[in-house]
């Protein structure tokens, strides 16, 4: 048994130590159960969901689609109000959207009136009220041309193709600079070379606040879900779908994307999510 003496010392040395080392909670799910109403009555898509999400944490979900990857952003976001169940968002509860939440929608959601250089640049005038003009158009260049966009930035958004809207739609996010980020599978509809280099500028921008932001993402993309995440959260099937295991992701940081594929480590992590999603591993040959 350790002295009283030691105890002591012990807890003023914790005690000095915590604010440091507790990491605080950014997304507290509790219990959340989401139903919509539908011409054959009540569906519910997620139940009973439980999750914390810490501060500076980047967390995936995957799962198949229509098991309610969705909604659940939809309730971090304020955009689906739980049936049961709270949110809470850097310790206020979610009653709606909000700056401290940017989201790049899975269907880019941007304004079609609007040019793509217009599109980011209301959404910064509205979210960062204290910046100049001069700031806000600097914040808007750098983040196009971090996209590669910044030759198309006059087109409207019917004029882009479908990766070239999701960048628009990264680019906005990211110029706002919230705490938390919420990406709904936005690098689904780039080609592999973009992908990367969306990852790299994502890394970039959570590296930039001293890896205080805080991001949830679904994607479908197994290997992007490892070599971004500090957890993967594998969602079971609708309806009223569940969380079926949370994978953490030991792997240091930063990563080589070349590298890590050969870590024992990597691979393990790779095998345990492809069977968690993959319920058989061969089909039957169809027979006549
Ligand atoms: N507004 C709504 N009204 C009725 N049902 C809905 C609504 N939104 C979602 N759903 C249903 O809830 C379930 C979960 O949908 P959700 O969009 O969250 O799935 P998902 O996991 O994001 O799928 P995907 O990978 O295809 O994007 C689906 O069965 C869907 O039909
Ligand atoms: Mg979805």
């Amino acid at each position: 048994m350790r002295s009283s003496a030691i105890t002591t010392t012990q807890n003023i040395a914790d005690s000095i130590l915590q604010p440091v080392l507790t990491p605080s909670t950014a997304i507290d799910i509790k219990n959340v159960t989401v139903s919509f109403k539908t011409a054959k009555g009540s569906y519910t898509a997620v139940k009973e969901i439980s999750l914390s999400v810490q501060k500076g944490e980047i967390i995936s979900l995957i799962g198949h689609s229509g098991c309610g990857k969705s909604t659940l952003m939809g309730t971090i976001s304020g955009m689906v109000k739980p049936t049961a169940g709270d949110v809470t968002a850097n310790g206020k509860p979610v009653m709606g959207p909000g700056p401290d939440r940017g989201i790049v929608f899975q269907n880019y959601s941007l304004l079609p009136w609007l040019t793509v250089y217009r599109n980011i640049y209301e959404a910064v005038d509205a979210a960062l009220k204290d910046l100049s003009k001069g700031e806000k158009k600097e914040l808007v260049e750098r983040n196009l041309k971090s996209v590669h966009l910044w030759d198309h930035k006059d087109k409207l958004p019917g004029q882009l193709s479908g990766g070239m809207k999701q960048r628009v739609a990264i680019a906005r996010a990211f110029a706002i600079n919230p705490s938390i980020l919420l990406l709904d599978e936005p690098f689904g509809a780039l080609d592999a070379l973009t992908k990367s280099n969306m990852h790299v500028e994502l890394l970039k921008l959570w590296n930039l606040d001293n890896r205080e932001k805080t991001i949830v993402m679904v994607t479908h993309d197994v290997e992007e879900a490892i070599f971004l995440s500090d957890r993967v959260v594998v969602m079971n099937n609708g309806p009223a779908a569940t969380i079926k295991e949370i994978v953490s992701v030991p792997l240091d940081r930063p990563r080589n994307k070349r590298d890590i594929v050969h870590d024992p480590v990597y691979m393990n992590i790779h095998d345990k999510l492809l069977s968690l999603l993959i319920d058989k591993f061969s089909i039957d040959d169809i027979k006549d």
